[in-house]
């Protein structure tokens, strides 16, 4: 029987989509929880150019803002089950994933900003993004989140300011103990619940970097920014166990370079970003305090003491990051 021409061109299509599929770009979707003017989209925007470059087409990344695919747990719970290939999460909530992650919460834990950019380049730095695969996710990349600071709507001068208050804190264990050291009220919430937990007086306090605090529009509702500077915790690109291992070599390459070049990218984008959030917000009646940053250092000493005496393999990692220069 002849083959009909209805028959002929199905089977010639589904030749072509098949050719077409060996050759099909891969998307891969990336969750973050910043809005689009945040340093921290942009940094992304460029890893997607990049990847997509670096692959010759092969790859590309679609990036979504705003917690759209759901908040950094969320999406990281995704990112595990391989229903997501990326997101950009942080050392704070990491720690819940991967121990070593918990590094970074320490606070005062670097002598210099040129120090804690030295780290997340330095073979520990790179060991620590390492170190959660069997968790279901590789850290990529880390890119620059500055220093974090307390503001609520009083200036939070030394540690006996924070006495009774509630103090917004990211999921981290850490994070907790060390609100807990300084005398206030440690209260976990997701990033996105935070700005109405702050008008609401739900919580009284919070503590992030100058970018962070501007562009969530927390300065709206906290105008007393106090710059103890406690701690430097950084964003961390991760992706899917799952996805990687299905990628090519070269996709692997490509990846990997474009995740190390964000690296690079955001170092500029955080310094202006920085800077020109600081000036916008004191042009809308911000007041940003100066702090004695040694009475919070003295207050928190005793969580080096408590990890050196109870967690002598953690604390490894603590000297390993002081050592570098
Ligand atoms: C920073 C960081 C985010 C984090 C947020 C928070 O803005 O870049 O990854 O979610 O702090 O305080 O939760």
């Amino acid at each position: 029987m002849a083959i009909s021409k209805y028959v002929k061109m199905t089977l010639l299509s589904a030749t072509i989509a098949l050719m077409s599929n060996a050759y099909a770009t891969t998307t891969l979707k990336l969750s973050h929880n910043q809005n689009k003017s945040h340093p921290v989209h942009k940094a992304l925007q460029f890893f997607a150019e990049r990847t997509n470059e670096l692959s010759k087409g092969d790859l590309k990344v679609r990036v979504y803002s705003d917690a759209q695919l759901g908040n950094q747990r969320e999406s990281l719970e995704l990112v595990q089950k391989g229903a997501l290939a990326l997101a950009k999460s942080n050392a704070a909530e990491l720690e819940a994933f991967t121990k070593d992650y918990g590094v970074y919460n320490l606070p005062y834990l670097f002598k210099s900003k040129t120090q804690y950019h030295n780290v997340l380049r330095s073979d520990v730095g790179q060991k620590i993004l390492a170190s959660s695969e069997k968790n279901g996710f590789l850290g990529l990349a880390y890119l620059d989140a500055g220093a974090r600071s307390f503001y609520a709507d009083k200036a939070i001068k030394s540690p006996a300011d924070l006495v009774g208050l509630k103090v917004r804190v990211q999921p981290s264990p850490t994070a907790v103990n060390m609100v807990k050291a300084l005398g206030g009220n440690p209260t976990p919430l997701a990033y996105g619940e935070l700005y109405t937990a702050l008008q609401q007086k739900v919580v009284d306090a919070a503590e992030n970097n100058i970018p962070s605090y501007t562009l969530s529009r927390h300065s709206e509702v906290s105008k007393i920014f106090s710059a103890d500077e406690h701690t430097m915790v950084p964003d961390v690109l991760v992706i899917s166990s799952k996805v990687w291992n299905e990628l090519s070599d070269e996709n692997k390459k490509a990846i990997s370079q474009a995740a190390k070049e964000a690296t690079e990218k955001m170092f500029a984008l955080w310094e202006k970003s920085e800077s020109d959030e600081k000036q916008k917000a004191i042009a809308q009646g911000v007041k940003f305090e100066n702090v004695d940053k040694a009475l919070f250092k003295q207050a928190v000493e005793p969580m080096y003491k408590e990890l050196q005496q109870k967690e002598p393999e953690f604390y490894k990692l603590v000297e390993k990051i002081q050592a570098v220069e």
